[in-house]
């Protein structure tokens, strides 16, 4: 199946009471994971590539090429959406040049009026390709590639109008964080998801800071409407571990241990378990 725009994915997830997992890509490796896990699991899926990663895998176009040749040769038949994640004002114009489906335009540390006005233009310019738009008010809290936010709760008029732009779906800051959470951390905001979600017209919403929010709090926002949840950090703490107990093991040393599909192939069965457990966790199992 070719890449699709994320709107049908996250319409059927919000309509059906589940997530779909938006989980980010690095390189050919994590491509390659995350799509056969979902297909083993029969899952829609959101594979979101960060600016950075762009950058670290050579471009927009090596990214867009890389997935959908992927999708092709590995014959994926689930609904795979490629997701620009956190993209910036000429991020988002680059990302649907070149054959991204999606794109976050994250305009959230800006004026609201400077970020309203350029996610209409990005709205725009998706919309008349087909292509469906996420857009954010409320920083996120925590760092993701240089991207740093406070962990605010979102204003729930602002996602009004934010909403109002004609975004397909809605990231709102509520009390969720980037990277691992703190031992002190509050947990999620449900009064504030609940306002949310009644300010922003029925749209699916975005729960950002997917790794280590306990399964509960996972359950209660997808029942109050989020429909995406990002996964990062967690998948990059099971790749490195995976790998490290290999070579703690003295593993690349034996043989031809060395060699990097060998090297790497502990980090990528420990990563796709991460990736079993959240689309179990987010209901979005034979949902495709
Ligand atoms: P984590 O790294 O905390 O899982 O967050 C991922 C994310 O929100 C990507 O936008």
């Amino acid at each position: 199946m070719a890449l699709i725009s994320a709107k049908s994915i996250l319409d059927n997830a919000r309509d059906g009471h589940y997530a779909v997992g938006a989980f980010n890509i690095n390189n050919l490796e994590w491509t390659k994971l995350i799509l056969e896990v979902s297909e083993e699991k029969k899952s829609p899926v959101l594979l979101g590539v960060s600016e950075g990663a762009v950058k670290y895998m050579g471009g927009f176009k090596v990214v867009a090429d890389m997935v959908a040749a992927l999708v092709e040769s590995l014959n994926i038949t689930v609904p795979v959406a490629l997701h620009l994640d956190h993209g910036s004002y000429e991020g988002s114009f680059k990302a649907i040049d070149a054959g991204f489906t999606s794109v976050m335009y994250d305009g959230s540390h800006l004026p609201l009026e400077e970020n309203l006005q350029q996610t209409r233009e990005v709205v725009k310019y998706a919309h008349d390709r087909g292509l469906s738009v996420e857009a954010e008010v409320g920083s996120i809290g925590g760092e993701e590639d240089g991207i740093v936010g406070l962990g605010e709760l979102a204003d729930p008029v602002e996602c009004q109008k934010l909403a109002d732009t004609g975004i397909d779906f809605l990231a709102a800051g509520i009390g969720n964080i980037h990277g691992k959470y703190p031992e002190n951390w509050a947990g999620l905001h449900f009064e504030r998801l609940a306002e949310v979600k009644d300010a922003s017209n029925g749209l699916p919403l975005v729960l950002h800071g997917g790794t280590g929010i306990p399964e509960d709090q996972i359950t209660k926002a997808i029942d109050l409407g989020v429909s995406k949840i990002n996964v990062n950090t967690e998948l990059q703490l099971a790749f490195a571990e995976g790998i490290r107990e290999y070579i703690e093991a003295g593993k690349d040393l034996e043989g031809k241990g060395f060699d990097p599909r060998k090297l790497l192939a502990p980090g990528v069965e420990a990563a796709k378990q991460v990736v079993r457990d959240k689309i179990d966790m987010f209901g979005s199992e034979n949902k495709a």
